[in-house]
């Protein structure tokens, strides 16, 4: 099995939900020696600056844009970085509804310029590797019954996923073109601490915190396939220094929740936290209009990973759930932090 070090790593996005638990992994693994420069552009999404997730004197802050040639280069010319690891991206559903441009901007030309600049400073000798996280959406709804493998077909069906899609494929080419060393990930839904309360687990616990209402899409049948933040992070360093390069894997757990079942489990839970009648919540829940382009069901075959990596997910979506649901109730100044004046804008304008 490969064994591959790496030093110094260019990690984008670090200050969002899954770069911030990333950041805490990596630093917490006795197998990392090395130091990590964080690019993070600091939208709405990040980590709010009054939080301070991280200190260590390997670790370096750049506050700046993925778009912006000139700071990545002078990035990669200053820090000689050997790996890339990068999670910046615009990631929510319905934003990306109402304004795909950001989309393409940050999820498309941001990849470019990262993969021109490892193209440009990187010597073609095989010491270098570029990860890319990407999406199970990309590959659009799973029928039912069926669990995607990594030969699925493309097939993104809203805004968001047509860009990660985008990105996969460029990152691809890069590959075959180029022979940049690269591997891409593409996970299911993550969830767990520091993720911000416009997704789905979140958004329902802080609503249950303001005893506002629980608003789920259509039926709330739709089904994903839920991954704990910190097995996937598991899974991005074990692709770093096991995962082959030129190929892709996926990163979930073969099973699904519908969204209802998720958020009557999530009621119990508060409620069993906080000695409440759970009826206090399940009445907060309300049916709404569909949003557009929903997939039903995503759900992906996380083997080859498994197989080529030993990478397995430690937590049960129950033991996940619990050590979510008690992070925020420790952290409700973190929630309503992370309710910044940008998303109460964008709420009020679209729902
Ligand atoms: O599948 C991986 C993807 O998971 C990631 O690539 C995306 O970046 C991430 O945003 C997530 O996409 P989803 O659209 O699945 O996540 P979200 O938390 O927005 O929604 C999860 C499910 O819950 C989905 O079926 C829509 C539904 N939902 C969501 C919200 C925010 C509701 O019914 N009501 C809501 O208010």
């Amino acid at each position: 099995m490969i064994q591959r070090k790496k030093e110094k790593i260019l990690i984008t996005g670090g200050r969002g939900f899954i770069g911030t638990n990333f950041l805490r992994y990596i630093f917490s693994q006795a197998d990392f020696s090395g130091s990590v420069v964080n690019l993070d552009k600091m939208t709405y999404a990040a980590n709010p600056s009054s939080w301070q997730p991280l200190v260590s004197d390997k670790y370096l802050m750049v506050e700046g844009d993925i778009c912006d040639q000139k700071l990545v280069e002078d990035l990669f010319a200053k820090h000689q970085f050997d790996c890339v690891i990068h999670f910046a991206a615009e990631s929510h559903v319905d934003r990306s509804i109402h304004g795909p441009a950001e989309f393409v901007d940050s999820n498309v030309r941001g990849i470019m310029t990262l993969l021109e600049a490892c193209r440009k400073f990187w010597k073609p000798d095989g010491q270098n590797l570029f990860v890319h996280m990407s999406t199970d959406e990309v590959f659009g709804p799973t029928p039912e019954g069926v669990l995607f493998d990594e030969q699925a077909c493309y097939a993104p069906r809203n805004p968001y996923a047509a860009t990660k899609a985008a990105a996969d494929h460029l990152v691809a080419a890069y590959f075959h073109t180029y022979q940049l060393p690269v591997i891409i990930a593409n996970s299911t839904n993550n969830y767990g601490a520091f993720q911000h309360p416009e997704k789905l687990i979140p958004l329902m616990l802080l609503n249950m915190l303001q005893q506002k209402e629980l608003p789920l899409y259509g039926d709330g049948k739709h089904e994903r396939d839920w991954i704990f933040v910190e097995d996937a992070c598991a899974a991005i360093w074990k692709l770093v220094q096991r995962g082959k390069v030129g190929e892709r894997y996926n990163i979930g757990t073969g099973k699904t929740c519908k969204n209802i079942e998720l958020v009557e489990t999530l009621c119990e839970m508060v409620a069993a936290q906080t000695q409440q009648d759970v009826s206090v919540y399940k009445n907060l829940i309300r049916f709404i209009s569909e949003r557009k382009g929903h997939d039903r069901r995503y759900a992906l075959n996380s083997s080859k990973i498994q197989v080529e990596t030993s990478w397995n997910p430690t937590h049960s979506f129950m033991q996940g759930l619990e050590k979510t649901v008690a992070w925020y109730l420790a952290n409700q100044d973190w929630l309503k932090l992370s309710q910044n004046q940008d998303y109460q804008l964008w709420l009020n304008k679209n729902y």
